[in-house]
């Protein structure tokens, strides 16, 4: 089995923010700063209107991501991703979260990803419910709260996932990460620490700046601020 998810407050960086043809650099200044977990978004222009990138985004960071100490959280934006979980493990993910929405059989992928080694986990929209994740709650490692509508980067955080966390917290047993993605920045990852979320997923706000590495920093001190309130 691949290394823990980190329990503690922490910062996801998503690569679909990155500038492409800089991409292992980026990586490197934001792991540099601290980060562990780096997050990559799947979109098959189907589940999701658009297409972003697949295993070979995944193979091309494994071994830099795993020489830093770092962990490759995958969230796959697509359609029957059951179809797909072989070739994200042989790539090199730590981790593969599915969508509730986007099969109807969530038991037999989380099965999947766990044979192959990896962690599993599941992810709602903004307009499913907390209980699409009840029945599965037992077998997962993370359960992740979409705050956007998936498929876009740089959206306004949607206002009711803070309502929304706390409820999915309340049915997930302590050691499932509750994971949040979508419009995180200072002013919304202390709140969304407030309501639970431990792994939050930070896209324009980290790789979208102009210096990566100090956004990190300053977004985990803020998520972290709240930790101590
Ligand atoms: C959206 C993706 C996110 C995206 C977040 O569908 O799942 O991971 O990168 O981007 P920001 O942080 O800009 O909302
Ligand atoms: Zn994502």
């Amino acid at each position: 089995m691949s290394d823990l998810i980190p329990t503690e407050v922490t910062i996801a960086p998503s690569v679909l923010s990155a500038d492409f043809a800089r991409l292992g650099d980026q990586v490197a200044e934001v792991m540099a700063a601290g980060a562990r977990v780096i997050h990559v978004d799947v979109m098959d222009g189907d589940f999701v209107p658009r297409l972003s990138m697949g295993p070979i985004v995944v193979g091309a960071l494994r071994e830099q991501v795993s020489a830093a100490g770092g962990l490759i959280d995958v969230h796959l934006m697509v359609r029957r991703p059951e179809r797909f979980v072989a070739d994200f493990i042989s790539a090199g993910a730590d981790s593969i979260t599915v969508h509730a929405e986007a099969t109807p059989h969530i038991d037999y992928a989380i099965a999947a990803i766990h044979d192959g080694g990896c962690r599993a986990g599941v992810a709602i929209t903004p307009s499913t419910s907390p209980q699409a994740l009840a029945e599965v709650a037992d077998v997962i490692d993370i359960a992740l709260c979409m705050s956007v509508n998936p498929g876009w980067g740089g959206q306004a955080f949607i206002e009711g996932s803070l309502d929304k966390l706390k409820r999915m917290r309340a049915i997930l047993p302590d050691h499932v990460v509750l994971e949040v993605d979508g419009g995180i920045n200072a002013h919304s990852a202390p709140r969304v620490v407030g309501a639970g979320a431990t792994l939050l997923v930070a896209g324009s706000a980290v790789m979208g700046a102009s210096d990566p590495a100090e956004a990190y920093s300053d977004l985990l001190r803020a998520a972290r601020a709240a930790t101590a309130a």
